[in-house]
């Protein structure tokens, strides 16, 4: 499939929109500064498996806290790593339906329950056995990405 187009100024801070890419969608978020704090909580209550992204399937730049080139902008693939499924974006911090007081928002996945953090690191106790792909992109201008 070819790579796709896209203007990161579209997004509203705090919201997703989702780019098909091959057949898949890749969920572009644009992280409020609220949400990048959110990244440093989530690590230090130990709740993330692999928070550096140390799994040798991810890009060298999605090996930091916030999985990405620039760190306002996530770039993710919308399929779940335990059976493929699509996590629902759930940004709001402190869901209690989804996990109470460790739960600073995210992706949660219907299927079977898998929880991600705003950038897409899994949860420990969850199905799910790896952090949301990030898929191969770069940026061809301040605004514009190229995915794939
Ligand atoms: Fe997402 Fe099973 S497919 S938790």
């Amino acid at each position: 499939g070819a790579p796709v187009k896209f203007n990161m100024s579209k997004i509203e801070p705090g919201a997703m929109v989702t780019v098909e890419w091959r057949g898949k969608p890749v969920y572009v978020v644009r992280r409020t500064p609220e949400a990048l704090a959110s990244l440093k909580k989530v690590e230090e209550q130990g709740v993330i498996r692999d928070p550096k992204s140390e799994a040798p399937q991810q890009p060298k730049y999605a090996q930091n806290e916030s999985r990405a080139i620039k760190e306002e902008f996530g770039i993710l693939l919308g399929v779940c790593t335990h059976l493929g499924c699509s996590p629902l974006y759930r940004p709001d911090v402190g869901a209690a339906d989804l996990g109470g007081d460790k739960w600073l928002g995210g992706f949660f996945c219907p299927c079977h329950g898998s929880k991600y953090d705003l950038a897409g690191r899994v949860y420990t106790g969850v199905p799910a056995p790896l952090n949301l792909e990030v898929p191969k992109h770069f940026y061809e201008s301040e605004n514009v990405v190229i995915i794939g």
